[in-house]
């Protein structure tokens, strides 16, 4: 209990797969005393993730989880939430997909970000693939998960005007930075008025 702001923040977990860079704007937003969240762990399918440094330098807990033995550690990632109370899950470049029987067991919100406007350019590669149909815009989205990939219910998007040379690189670097203003606002839209 956040006894000095007289709420009750959202136990939440992240779940990253390589540099982190929504897992680091997310701590930064936690952080803001309206802020609906408190991060409490970070969980990584790989060792190497860049982004789990951020974790210790701000007293979060992280665990690797390789998903060699994709449902025994599911299994024990459950576990581990409930453990710890968590109460929500952002997905934030987490390169796995979450089996059904997790999310059915788990009892909580779980959202992603993807870097495209929803429901196009689902999976891998968008930019690629925005670049090449010539889109004039493309975006990022931020939507609760269910069983089917990037399918959920958007929550918020937010558009980004494609330049006449834009690379998948820098299309993908300017889509980022509406990555961080989007997905504190999605989490904004569903757990607080503002
Ligand atoms: C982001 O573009 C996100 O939309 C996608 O993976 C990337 C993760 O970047 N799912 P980072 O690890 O948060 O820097």
């Amino acid at each position: 209990m956040e006894k000095s702001i007289g709420f009750e923040k959202i136990r939440t977990a992240i779940f990253i797969s390589g540099t982190g860079s929504n897992f680091k704007n997310l701590i930064k937003f936690s952080k803001r005393k309206k802020s609906p969240i408190k991060i409490i762990l970070v969980i990584s399918n790989n060792v190497a993730a860049k982004g789990l440094r951020y974790a210790s330098k701000n007293k979060i807990k992280k665990k690797i989880f390789k998903f060699k033995n994709k449902k025994g550690d599911e299994k024990l990632i459950l576990k581990y939430l409930n453990r710890n109370k968590i109460k929500l899950i952002c997905l934030a470049g987490f390169m796995k997909i979450l089996s059904k029987n997790f999310l059915r067991k788990y009892n909580g919100p779980i959202l992603n970000i993807h870097p495209s406007l929803l429901p196009k350019y689902k999976g891998l590669n968008t930019h690629e693939r925005v670049l090449r149909n010539k889109d004039k815009f493309s975006g990022c989205s931020v939507h609760f998960v269910n069983s089917k990939l990037d399918s959920g219910k958007i929550i918020k998007q937010k558009k980004v005007k494609i330049l006449k040379n834009d690379t998948p690189k820098t299309l993908a670097n300017r889509i980022l930075k509406a990555e961080h203003v989007l997905y504190p606002q999605a989490i904004n839209k569903i757990f607080t008025n503002h």
